[in-house]
């Protein structure tokens, strides 16, 4: 047998895993660590810095932000598909979102704030759904590293998460928040500077290329499609502006309408197309509960950002135990928990081996976990009063609940939407796992309208209890899903 070529390795994975967790981990930072300051900034007064926008449309806006940022992801998928390759594609999407965090940097109030957003959020569907892509294509189908590579690659999404709010929070509390915002600007300039050093030497060459290159045939015909749908648009925004309602809060409304209507539209799409098996159509099927079911995960999950991180600054007692915490730590909560938890779910799957639940069963006790960390906060609400700052360990406690909840969505969804995917539709359902956090977030960023100062005890009580109502019912349709999902588990 002749001797493999002598690949260069990292921890027993193809070196270039090294290079892309890299440039995922300093994407995430500058992500993160923006996001964690960026609901204060725009509803802190002028006085301290901020926008001073009123707080539900702080919290709106930072929703429908996380929302687009998700959603953006199809158009980077075709990018590299069809237009550029995922190499090239991910480079354009570092460097915008960089531009994007300059933007912030400068004391330039809502415009730069408006500009920046549309930069990351073009940004990130670039990058995002192309450098997991090319972790994939690190492995053969067949390799067994393959599962093990994701988990490391995921490690480096959550220290990076981790490390950005503890320094970003840190520069802007001692300078300004222009301050934090260019930090996260370096740390995309570092992911970059690395990407590309290291980029061209350890991906699969295949990256290079478009897989499915365009041809000049299909070009025209795209070309006027995307004419026609920005056309549509922009006569809905100056019809919009005709009759005065150009404003804010219904730019957001049009987007929540988008953002929810799209999957629903893949959906359609696949149940419909005659490419579709008639195994292939019920497993599709059996993907809408699942589907629903993520979508108000992530909606709990991804209100850590926005409600939590309002609660964390206005009712918690930020001096504890002799030392001053800032309001934007409590964002590394989330990914301090997942790197905990981690390691133990991994095992403990190990260990049940064919025993262990189902997807749609770890979905439904997802769901529960999730409600439930919205039901523990209503406690210190009914002990203290609202007008009273509780102790930071609800919150911790709320987080360490929320994050069990995503152990058992998260990582399960990303694997079982690979399983359940049409062969036709293969690549668009990799993107409606991004779409289940897009849908969720248009849906938080009309809902947190109702988190003012006096609601935030029905907020979490209503929410919190119909999740866990919504879990348990899913319980009872649990043998009717794996039925469905015709032998995938
Ligand atoms: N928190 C993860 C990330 O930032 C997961 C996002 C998602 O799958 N919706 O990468
Ligand atoms: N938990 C967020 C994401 O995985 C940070 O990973």
């Amino acid at each position: 047998m002749d001797k493999p070529k002598k690949e260069k390795q990292f921890l027993g994975h193809p070196r270039g895993l090294l290079t892309l967790s890299m440039t995922e981990f300093w994407e995430r930072f500058s992500y993160y660590g923006m996001r964690a300051i960026l609901i204060y900034y725009m509803y802190y007064s002028v006085a301290k810095g901020g926008l001073g926008f009123s707080q539900p449309t702080a919290l709106s806006i930072m929703s429908i932000y996380g929302s687009l940022v998700y959603l953006s992801s199809t158009i980077g998928g075709f990018i590299s598909d069809r237009l550029l390759g995922a190499r090239k594609t991910v480079f354009w999407g570092g460097i915008l979102i960089m531009l994007g965090h300059i933007m912030l940097s400068l004391p330039a109030g809502s415009l730069a704030l408006f500009g920046s957003i549309i930069l990351i959020v073009l940004g990130t569907g670039l990058l995002k759904p192309n450098v997991s892509e090319m972790v994939g294509n690190l492995y053969s189908e067949k390799d067994l590293r393959r599962d093990s590579g994701f988990s490391i690659f995921v490690m480096g999404i959550n220290f990076g998460s981790l490390l950005a709010p503890l320094v970003v929070t840190w520069f802007q509390a001692k300078y300004n928040f222009h301050v934090g915002f260019s930090l996260a600007a370096f740390g995309m300039a570092v992911g970059l500077i690395f990407y590309v050093i290291d980029g061209r030497k350890y991906i699969n060459h295949k990256d290079n290329q478009a897989p499915d290159p365009i041809s000049a045939a299909e070009l025209r015909p795209l070309l006027s499609k995307i004419g026609i749908g920005l056309l549509v648009l922009a006569i809905l925004l100056v019809g919009m502006a005709a009759m005065g309602a150009l404003n804010v809060t219904n730019v957001i409304s049009l987007i929540t309408i988008f953002a929810v209507a799209i999957p629903i539209i893949y959906f359609w799409m696949m149940l419909r197309s005659k490419k579709v098996t008639k195994v292939e159509r019920s497993r599709v099927w059996a993907y809408v509960p699942l589907f629903l079911a993520a979508v108000i995960f992530w909606a709990i999950e991804e209100s850590g950002s926005s409600v939590l991180a309002v609660f964390a600054a206005n009712q918690t007692q930020l001096n504890f135990a002799g030392f001053k915490i800032l309001p934007g730590w409590f964002q590394m909560l989330n990914p301090l928990f997942i790197l905990l938890y981690g390691p133990i779910f991994a095992r403990l799957w190990v260990k049940m081996g064919d025993k262990q639940p189902s997807s749609p069963k770890k979905f439904a006790s997802g769901l529960v976990f999730a409600g439930v960390s919205y039901l523990v906060m209503i406690l210190p609400l009914m002990l203290s009063g609202i007008s009273a700052r509780v102790s930071p360990l609800w919150l911790v406690l709320s987080w360490a609940i929320v994050e069990i909840a995503e152990m058992l969505i998260s990582p399960v969804g990303l694997s079982v939407t690979t399983k359940l995917a049409p062969k036709a539709f293969s690549s668009q359902m990799m993107s409606m796992w991004f779409l289940c956090d897009a849908a969720a977030q248009a849906i938080n960023a009309q809902l947190v309208r109702f988190y003012t100062p006096g609601t935030e005890m029905a907020y979490f009580g209503i929410i919190g209890a119909l999740t866990v109502v919504l879990g348990v019912l899913m319980f009872f349709i649990v043998p009717r899903i794996e039925k469905l999902m015709q032998g995938v588990n």
